[in-house]
């Protein structure tokens, strides 16, 4: 009944291990599925449990030294599954979904993500409400500029949305954050930005960010709304983008520069759509097919009454084409100097019968 997992100990490598390497552990995997018993498949099962179990507690034990590429707790996890599974057939599919993760791999068309370990991916949001509780402030991220969105936006599209060395444009660079994403995670980048100071400030920042993977991020002083896409791409040798990220000013909320083509100087709600619009189709002509444009954005009240900008903007980008995939709702917490009036916010909204923003979107779209 016991299985090849008993014989471990004698192993010269790594006696006094419970699993000594991956391949053990997968062919121990292999041999149970192919158990005709349900009884002596659930033996197997609870005895490669024990020896996981085992190895999991033991001083220094790590996925990497088995290199089996998961954790200890997803391979309990996939094996408690089985376990409690009511049919032979159940607990051989489960077994054997669990091999396959180990050893294949159905990698994304639009990402690098291993669809056969999807249960590891814990991190990257699915749902369309985001709550994300702290702003990541690591390396060379910081709050410094105003209006900055989290790092954990463009995170979660880039590993959705692209591959390594794919090549992301930002429209409204500001003060780096996609780009900083970028050259994390191996991707290359192209951001946009009418101000020169917002410029040096990405540019400081990225300097002050290791580039482990070599990524090329790129850096233009223009208007996001009268460049030639074609032609800026043409200068780095590339004819397409496979992601695009747009977060403009919330309109006129924030005055970004005196620049009057700066979208947060436009004097009517009509031209800052117009801007918006205009990027769209530019963006639309590089963007690759089956690929995605980010649009974040928020709302804004006028004269007490709520102006949908968010639903405008998004409109602008269906009119150039563009199919809506997602409208992610998330929370934003309040910046300092909002916390001092905070409850003056809240006594004009009881008073008023408004409500105090706490959200912005994320508008995601296909090409
Ligand atoms: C909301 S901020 C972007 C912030 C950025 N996501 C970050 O994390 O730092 C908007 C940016 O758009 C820039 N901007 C405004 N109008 C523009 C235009 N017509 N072309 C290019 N950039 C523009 C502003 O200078 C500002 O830096």
């Amino acid at each position: 009944m016991g299985i090849d997992l008993l014989d471990f100990d004698s192993t010269l490598e790594r006696k006094n291990k419970a699993i000594p390497d991956r391949q053990s552990f997968i062919d121990v995997l292999k041999k149970a599925t192919a158990r005709e018993d349900v009884n002596a498949i659930k033996q197997d099962i609870r005895n490669i449990l024990d020896a996981l179990k085992q190895e999991s507690k033991s001083a220094g034990a790590s996925n990497d030294n088995l290199q089996l590429g998961q954790g200890f707790e997803f391979l309990i996890e996939s094996l408690e599954q089985a376990l409690d599974a009511y049919s032979l057939e159940r607990c051989k599919y489960y077994l054997g979904r669990l091999v396959r993760s180990l050893t294949t791999e159905k990698i994304g068309k639009i990402n690098d993500l291993n669809m056969n370990r999807w249960k590891e991916y814990k991190d990257i949001i699915t749902d369309s409400l985001w709550i994300v509780q702290k702003r990541d402030r690591t390396g060379a991220h910081n709050a410094g500029y105003w209006g900055n969105f989290i790092p954990q936006i463009p995170q979660q599209l880039l590993k959705r949305y692209t591959k390594n060395k794919d090549w992301v444009l930002d429209t409204f660079l500001g003060s780096g954050t996609t780009l900083i994403e970028c050259q994390r995670l191996g991707r290359n980048a192209i951001g946009i930005d009418l101000s020169v100071e917002a410029l040096k400030e990405a540019k400081a920042n990225l300097d002050g960010e290791k580039n482990a993977s070599d990524s090329k991020v790129e850096l233009v002083n223009a208007d996001s709304t009268e460049i030639s896409y074609k032609e800026l791409l043409e200068k780095y040798n590339i004819s397409s983008v496979q992601l695009v990220i747009m977060h403009p000013p919330y309109w006129d909320i924030i005055k970004f520069s005196e620049n009057s083509k700066d979208l947060s100087n436009a004097p009517t709600m009509e031209s800052f759509l117009s801007g918006i619009r205009k990027i769209a189709d530019g963006v639309y002509q590089v963007l690759d097919k089956g690929r995605y444009l980010a649009i974040v954005i928020g709302d804004k009240y006028s004269k007490g009454e709520w102006i949908p900008l968010g639903f405008y903007a998004m409109s602008e980008a269906m009119k150039a084409g563009f199919k809506l995939k997602s409208t992610i709702v998330k929370n934003f917490d309040n910046t300092k100097g909002k916390q001092s009036q905070q409850d003056l916010w809240r006594y004009r909204a009881l008073l008023g019968g408004f409500y105090v923003f706490k959200h912005e979107y994320i508008f995601l779209f296909e090409r």
